[in-house]
């Protein structure tokens, strides 16, 4: 019996089933950089899953997130748009990051069309399992946005905290919160010990078998977050790996990922399934090494739009499709698998809309390289371009002298002169120019004078200039912080504190 569903790509290509699969790895503080995978020459060789998936498929050695921070870089993979269009970020201050706490206010507007949303009409079951982060009041429920199921938390795993002041972040299946972290999904902090990935695992198998059951294609988004500080793994991994609990959780990651894929391959699916490994940003190098991972030769990480900060390992998987081994300098982004993912199963992108990302099919399935540039944006400003193996900084920032001085570093031992400044540094009259194949780590600029400088700008300063102006910024999502909207089960006599409406900055 042949299934119900079929899929067409642009490509010609037709597939029984085509279903996606993207493992999105997480940090604030903590995440897992470049420099994390063995594939990628990370010294100890603790990823043997991963590095068997990239052997089997398609290393992507110039992937990149849309923001140095998990929600804005969340929100932009499943809208397709920058987080300046999609309204994940803040006016509240030039250039600062934000992100989606847990008094945030705002969350994904009703007006972004996300992609499980768009998958349905192709016939998509879509499950989300883990970190969403674009919201937590009603209005931002991923059921209300197009996902079928959900198991997992709208935030991080922060804690624990003390219910009074600040209530235990919440979990939930489907529309139902089924307990708090620390409560019912315990962490322990001085063992660093806890099962959700195990747990986490567990519903994705039973999901992909369901689906295979009822021969329904099926979006599958696995939004594990033991690598987000306080990272965690469970006993059968702690004291794995020779990189601390920060690798202990790591390898857990990779054991899982290599078990999904096996169970694509037992369930006779894999040839249908397009999964696709990839990061929200680079590793927080104020929690490495215990808390954090490596970024390798990139410049600082997380937070900062140096290559450390948005270079993400990535690797596509697709056996018989995928020609094994492939190693891709297609420069890609997160909002490219919004726009694959549709090819895939058959639809055109939104076309009332800008959508930043592209199709990489070709690219994945015939090795085109396709030109297009990659925009570095820190809340609401661009501050940086890369072309081609050229990247220009049209503002240069690390952090503010006063969080440097209270010992918060996102370049650790990296101090470039000029570049890794402690001060918002302007450069759009004469951005700073770097060769990323010269100088991946971004130590070296360009001469001003060089004839080289001045043919790579101007090719930069002609897509630089058409983004700004066809550039309409969505409505700030992430300006007000307010305790009153936090999700509360306090018995009535513990009052939360009363309303307080503040400005959200890095952290409510
Ligand atoms: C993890 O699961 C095991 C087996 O059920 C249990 O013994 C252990 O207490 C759990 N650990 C945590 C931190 O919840
Ligand atoms: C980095 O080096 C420059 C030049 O040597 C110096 O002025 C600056 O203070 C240094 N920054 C830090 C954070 O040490």
């Amino acid at each position: 019996m042949l299934p119900p569903f079929s899929c067409s790509t642009a490509l010609g290509f037709k597939a029984f089933l085509c279903i996606s699969i993207y493992i999105y790895t997480d940090g604030l503080t903590g995440s897992m950089g470049w420099g994390d995978l063995g594939v990628f020459g990370e010294p100890s060789k603790e990823t043997p899953n991963l590095d068997q998936m990239a052997s089997e498929g398609m290393l992507f050695l110039d992937f990149y997130t849309a923001n140095p921070l998990c929600s804005p870089s969340r929100a932009a993979l499943l809208t397709g748009r920058l987080p300046v269009r999609n309204g994940f970020y803040t006016t509240n201050a030039h250039a600062r990051n934000a992100y989606t706490p847990q008094d945030i206010v705002g969350g994904i507007p009703d007006s972004e069309l996300l992609l499980p949303e768009l998958l349905k009409k192709a016939g998509y079951i879509s499950k989300i399992i883990g970190k969403w982060h674009l919201g937590h009041r009603p209005q931002f429920h991923p059921l209300n946005h197009g996902f079928d199921e959900w198991f997992g938390s709208p935030n991080c795993h922060f804690g624990p905290f003390d219910n009074r002041a600040l209530p235990n972040i919440p979990l939930y299946r489907d529309w139902e919160m089924i307990g708090r972290y620390y409560e019912d999904f315990k962490i322990d902090l001085k063992t660093g010990e806890a099962n959700l990935t195990q747990i986490y695992l567990q519903e994705a198998l039973d999901f992909i078998s369901k689906q295979q059951a009822s021969q329904q294609p099926f979006f599958l988004y696995w939004a594990i977050d033991a690598t987000h500080a306080p990272v965690y793994a469970s006993k059968q991994f702690l004291g794995s790996s020779q990189r601390g609990l920060y690798g202990d959780a790591v390898r857990e990651i990779d054991d899982s990922i290599g078990k999904i894929l096996k169970h694509l391959q037992k369930l006779g699916i894999s040839e249908n399934t397009f999964v696709f490994f990839t990061s929200d940003n680079g590793a927080a190098l104020i929690s490495a090494p215990e808390q954090g991972g490596s970024n390798g030769r990139f410049l600082c990480g997380k937070q900062t739009t140096f290559e450390g900060g948005m270079r993400e390992p990535a690797i596509a998987w697709w056996p018989g499709h995928i020609p094994a081994g492939g190693v891709s300098h297609q420069l890609g982004n997160v909002m490219d698998l919004f726009t694959t993912s549709l090819s895939l199963a058959g639809l055109q992108p939104p076309s009332d809309r800008q959508i930043d990302g592209i199709n990489l099919l070709p690219a994945i399935l015939q090795g085109k390289l396709i030109d297009r540039p990659i925009f570095y944006y820190r809340g609401n400003e661009m501050m940086a371009v890369r072309v081609g193996l050229y990247k220009a900084h049209y503002w240069t920032w690390s952090n503010s002298w006063e969080e440097y001085s209270k010992g918060i570093d996102f370049c650790p031992g990296q101090n470039v002169s000029g570049v890794t400044t402690h001060t918002q540094e302007e450069h759009t009259t004469l951005p700073l120019v770097f060769h990323l194949g010269r100088d991946p780590g971004e130590k070296y600029p360009l001469s001003f004078a060089s004839n080289e400088y001045q043919r790579a700008m101007e090719q930069i300063s002609v897509i630089v200039q058409q983004h700004k102006v066809t550039m309409v910024p969505g409505e700030p999502q992430l300006n007000v912080c307010d305790k009153a909207v936090m999700v509360s089960t306090l018995p009535s006599a513990w009052l939360l504190p009363e309303t307080f409406t503040g400005k959200a900055f890095l952290l409510c």
